[in-house]
Formats: structure tokens, C-alpha cells, sequence
């Protein structure tokens, strides 16, 4: 176990609101930026299974075992609790007691405690944190996900959190969907840092994520991508974009600020790629591999059947 993560689970499991990282940290002061996270948080950020990565996909291999997801509390309106300016993101803190994800290859069920987003500076500087084949998006969610059973004390860290990443890509239209307006419409009342505001029974998390077959996922294992940076997380990147327009995705980076009215607007607060240092991503085997795979079996069999015929 390793004894610098157990203050920081602790830390987590006593407050209900579990930040991802516990130190202060920045992303674009000159002074203070994501090269000098490596002397806050030593240990962690300067790691060898960090994140975000990009993901080749040439280069990803099939796993079998990443099966669909069990969603559990994601069509509930009342799931959503409050929605807060951090001073580095906009965060929608969730309902532990009622949201759940197992399945899709994980080895436990997992608690939902948060959502978050990573964005650049409005749709046209994009800001996702992972990117696929250099490919970056607009923006990108993260739902962070805690290990139902990580308070006993033999719990392996390396699983500690499961991430779903989400990306997000910029549409010409306007207003949509309907479900991120409602949401977007809500950064207005949390201006500055700290503040937060009620947004229960307004909408779901599934709302959130129309147009995803959040069967297709890539899978790898890394890091919180803020510090303290622990390798603790069981990455889960969806191939299919989530489709906000423009206008919407804007609201981020001209509404919310760093801390009070009188300082910048949050923006660029994502990570720089990380090093993948041999880590192997996987996925589903393709349709193509599996239809590959029956054409195989078929002349196979074909082949015996001729063979015993002719005997
Ligand atoms: C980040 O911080 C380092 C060290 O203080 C500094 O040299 C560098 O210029 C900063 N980068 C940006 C983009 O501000
Ligand atoms: C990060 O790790 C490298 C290689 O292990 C080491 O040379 C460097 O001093 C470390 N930096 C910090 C800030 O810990
Ligand atoms: C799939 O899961 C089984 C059982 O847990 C494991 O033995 C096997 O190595 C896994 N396959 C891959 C490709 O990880
Ligand atoms: C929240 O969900 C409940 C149960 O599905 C539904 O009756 C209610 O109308 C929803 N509330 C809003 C504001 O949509
Ligand atoms: C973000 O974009 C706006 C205009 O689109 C610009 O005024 C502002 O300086 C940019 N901010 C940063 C940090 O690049
Ligand atoms: C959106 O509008 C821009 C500028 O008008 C255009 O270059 C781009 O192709 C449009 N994108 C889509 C998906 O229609
Ligand atoms: C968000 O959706 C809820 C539930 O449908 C609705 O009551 C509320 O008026 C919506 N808010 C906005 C700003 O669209
Ligand atoms: C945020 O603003 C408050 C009020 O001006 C100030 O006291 C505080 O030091 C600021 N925090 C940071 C991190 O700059
Ligand atoms: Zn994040």
C-alpha cells in the first residue's frame, strides 16, 4: 500500500466532495503552470503511468473482456446535486448513494461521485485531454467513479478509480442539445470560485451523453490528471463524441473564472499528453476481426467436412 495515497484517500472518503487531487495547483500563470506540478506533488506527476495519452489506434489491441457497462442511477434526475465553480473546472457533484458503473471489464462496482469538464478557449481552441491518433476535441468530460469497497485497508490502489472520459465535438448548430443548454444555462450562477448551486431534479446524466454507443471504449491504466497525479485510475475513453454546439461549449470559457469576477476566465485547463511508457491500450475486438474470425471457423470446417467425405 502505498503510504503517500492513504492521507489522500482518506481525505477523500471523509468529505463527500472528492477532488480530483487535494493541493492547490494551476494550469497557465507563467509562475505556476503544469510544468512545475512535478515539485508539488513529486512522487505522482513525474510517474510513469500517467495521463492523458494519446491514443494510437493502430497500435491498440483487442480484449475480449471489455463488455458493455451496468449503469446504475444515470436516468435519475435527482442523481445530479449541485453544480461549482472550482477555480480550475465546473464541477457537478453527484449522488454516491444512487450512482454506480460496473461491468465493462471492470473487476468492481464502482460509486459515481463527480463529473467534470476540461476545456481550451471556446469551440475554436479546443481543449480535450486525451486525443486519438493526435486528433484533439473541443472539450471533455470526465465522470469520476471510486471503488465501492476502497476504504478496506488491502485495497489495490493501482484500481482505486475508474474515469469515464467523454469527448465532446463542436457543432454549427445552436441551443443544442437541449440538455447541455439546460445545463450551460446554469454557469452563470457560479461565477466565481466556490461558488455553487442546486441543480437537482433538472436533468440526468444519460441526457448528457445522447448519441455515445457507450459499448466502443478504449482502456488503459493511468492517472488523475490534476495533481497530486496518483496512478490510481482505471481509464475508460469512448470512442463516439458527445455533439454540443458551438454556443454552448463558449459558455465555459466566457462565463466561469478563476477565482473572483476581477480575474481571468477558467480556460485551457487541461493537461499536456503524457508519455504512454510501453502501457498497452485495448478495446473490443473489431466487427471486421470477429467476421474474420467466423470466416476462418467456416472454411475450417468446411475443410473437415470435405476431408471426412472423402474418407
Ligand atoms: C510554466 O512554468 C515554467 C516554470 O515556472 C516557465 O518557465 C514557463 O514559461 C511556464 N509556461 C507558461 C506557458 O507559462
Ligand atoms: C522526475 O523524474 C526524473 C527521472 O526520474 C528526475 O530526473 C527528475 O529530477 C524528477 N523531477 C522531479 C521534479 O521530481
Ligand atoms: C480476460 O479476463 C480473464 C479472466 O479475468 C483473464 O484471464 C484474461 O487475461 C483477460 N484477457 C485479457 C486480454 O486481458
Ligand atoms: C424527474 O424524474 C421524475 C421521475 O422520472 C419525473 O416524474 C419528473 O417529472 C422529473 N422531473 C423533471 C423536472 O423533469
Ligand atoms: C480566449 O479567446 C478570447 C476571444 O475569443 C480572447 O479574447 C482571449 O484572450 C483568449 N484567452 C486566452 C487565455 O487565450
Ligand atoms: C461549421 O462552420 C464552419 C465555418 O462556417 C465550417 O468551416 C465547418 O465546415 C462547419 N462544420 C460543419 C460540421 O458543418
Ligand atoms: C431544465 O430542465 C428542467 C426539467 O425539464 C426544467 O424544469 C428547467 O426549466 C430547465 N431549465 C432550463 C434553463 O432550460
Ligand atoms: C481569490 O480572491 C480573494 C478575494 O479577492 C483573495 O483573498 C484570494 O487570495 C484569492 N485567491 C487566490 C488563489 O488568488
Ligand atoms: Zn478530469
Amino acid at each position: 500500500m502505498n503510504v503517500q495515497l492513504v492521507p489522500f484517500l482518506m481525505a477523500c472518503l471523509l468529505s463527500t466532495v472528492c477532488s480530483e487531487g487535494s493541493v492547490d495547483f494551476c494550469y497557465n500563470f507563467p509562475e505556476c503552470n503544469a510544468t512545475t506540478w512535478p515539485t508539488i506533488a513529486p512522487h505522482h506527476c513525474n510517474g510513469t503511468r500517467q495521463s492523458p495519452i494519446n491514443i494510437v489506434t493502430a497500435d491498440v489491441k483487442a480484449d475480449g473482456n471489455l463488455t458493455a457497462f451496468s449503469f446504475t442511477g444515470f436516468n435519475d434526475n435527482s442523481t445530479l446535486l449541485n453544480i461549482q465553480n472550482t477555480g480550475k473546472s465546473v464541477k457537478i457533484l453527484l449522488d454516491d448513494q444512487k450512482m454506480s458503473v460496473s461491468g465493462g471489464g471492470l473487476q468492481n462496482t464502482y460509486n459515481s461521485k463527480e463529473f467534470h469538464f476540461h476545456w481550451g478557449n471556446g469551440s475554436s481552441f479546443s481543449g480535450s485531454e486525451h486525443t486519438v491518433d493526435g486528433r484533439q476535441y473541443a472539450m471533455e468530460m470526465h465522470i469520476v467513479n471510486i471503488r465501492a469497497d476502497v476504504s478496506v485497508a488491502s485495497a489495490d490502489e493501482s484500481t482505486a478509480y475508474a474515469v469515464l472520459g467523454f469527448f465532446i465535438e463542436a457543432t454549427n448548430d445552436s441551443g443544442k442539445p437541449e440538455s447541455w443548454k439546460n445545463l450551460t444555462s446554469f454557469l452563470s450562477t457560479i461565477p466565481k470560485e466556490g461558488d455553487s448551486r442546486d441543480i437537482m431534479y433538472q436533468l440526468t446524466v444519460d441526457s448528457l451523453l445522447q448519441g455515445v454507443d457507450r459499448t466502443k471504449y478504449y482502456r488503459y491504466l493511468g492517472s488523475l490528471t490534476t495533481p497530486t497525479c496518483n496512478e490510481i485510475v482505471v481509464w475508460t475513453v469512448f470512442k463516439d463524441p458527445v455533439k454540443v454546439s458551438k454556443d454552448l461549449i463558449d459558455l465555459f470559457s466566457n462565463t466561469v473564472h478563476i477565482n473572483t469576477t476581477a480575474d481571468p476566465f477558467i480556460t485551457n485547463n487541461h493537461r499536456v499528453l503524457q508519455a504512454l511508457n510501453g502501457r498497452v491500450v485495448t478495446s473490443q475486438p473489431t466487427s471486421s476481426a470477429s467476421t474474420h474470425h467466423l470466416t476462418l471457423s467456416i472454411s475450417t470446417a468446411l475443410l473437415y467436412y470435405v476431408f471426412f467425405w472423402c474418407l
